[in-house]
């Protein structure tokens, strides 16, 4: 094919690919659209089309959601092909060493689904508390109010991406700071340019309140505790790269047709990310301002002596 015919040939073959993609999409999200208003209007009758179509599809997402997780690893194992691998990267390997060597009594605060839990091998008890009850929750707590655990009873403390999402965070370090026995350490991470993490979800309204520069959270934690060390985590490279990442993501998250758009397309999605946090990771390693970073790392201890003593005595 001489370069004029292959000129000629090409943006055809661009344009009826173009056009096969948007209408099947069309006719995607008018079915899905039609099908669930069906499945609304005859509420109560589960076996419509609708809700076997419905329900097939949230198979297909299901079935996709293990698939991901197999290749790309889930938290806190994420690989570099993962969509939050740049967000996580730094906050694997600062925490790592330091989790696998705590030993004594921790308290997981926020917990969630305590996904460091393999990291500490040598904790005595590992005991989480979170706002939201959960298989991993060992005790329900509110935010504002006193914790239901003992004075001066845990050895560490560890709160990671938990102070963004808290209302009242001086209330949160002050109990830090009673739990804690003198010369207890807590390990705490925050984002500090990240999206807005509010949704409403199977757990409830979730609302993303706070972002803590290095100063932030310093002044907020040294209120009790005294700040041992303070980490910028990542550059610009991790910093863009989550960010546009996440925008993708989220934006082809939205409907089903583009979900299903997604799922078909997870071999270059992959591939994509993983060029994604290449580039990131290089960028971070070229990147010298320091001012760049997407959250921090902080190391914090309970002051010994009667003066930390008697601002725990609550
Ligand atoms: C982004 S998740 C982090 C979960 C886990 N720490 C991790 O690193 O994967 C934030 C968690 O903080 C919890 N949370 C929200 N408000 C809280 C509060 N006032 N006290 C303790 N946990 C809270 C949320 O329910 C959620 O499980």
């Amino acid at each position: 094919m001489d370069d004029a015919r292959y000129l000629e040939f090409w943006p055809d073959w661009e344009a009826g690919m173009a056009f096969f993609a948007s209408a099947t999409l069309a006719a995607l999200g008018v079915l899905a659209r039609r099908f669930a208003w069906r499945t609304e209007s005859a509420a109560g009758t589960s076996t419509s089309l609708g809700s076997v179509v419905r329900q097939f599809i949230d198979r297909l997402f299901l079935l996709h959601e293990r698939v991901y997780d197999q290749i790309a690893g889930v938290h806190p194992h994420r690989r570099p092909w993962h969509l939050q691998w740049l967000s996580v990267k730094d906050i694997y390997s600062h925490l790592h060493p330091r989790l696998t060597a705590l030993d004594g009594d921790v308290l997981d605060v926020g917990c969630f689904r305590k996904p460091f839990a393999p990291w500490l091998k040598h904790a005595r008890r590992h005991i989480g508390v979170d706002v939201w009850p959960g298989e991993f929750v060992d005790h329900v707590i509110r935010d504002g109010e006193r914790w239901p655990i003992e004075t001066g009873s845990f050895e560490s403390v560890l709160c990671t991406q938990v102070l963004q999402v808290v209302r009242d965070v001086p209330h949160l370090i002050d109990e830090v700071d009673r739990i804690l026995v003198p010369g207890g350490t807590a390990l705490i991470t925050v984002p500090f340019c990240y999206n807005d993490q509010s949704t409403r979800g199977e757990r409830g309204i979730y609302r993303d309140y706070w972002r803590f520069s290095v100063h932030g959270v310093q002044e907020v934690v040294g209120r009790r505790l005294t700040i041992q060390e303070v980490i910028p985590l990542g550059g610009a490279g991790s910093t863009g790269g989550v960010l546009v990442l996440n925008w993708i993501y989220l934006s082809l998250s939205g409907t089903s047709a583009t979900r299903v758009l997604l799922m078909l397309m997870l071999p270059l999605w992959l591939l994509f990310c993983w060029a994604v946090n290449t580039i990131g990771w290089l960028v971070d390693k070229l990147d010298r301002t320091g001012i760049f970073y997407h959250g921090v790392f902080l190391v914090a201890r309970k002051p010994v002596g009667p003066s930390g003593d008697s601002a725990s005595a609550v």
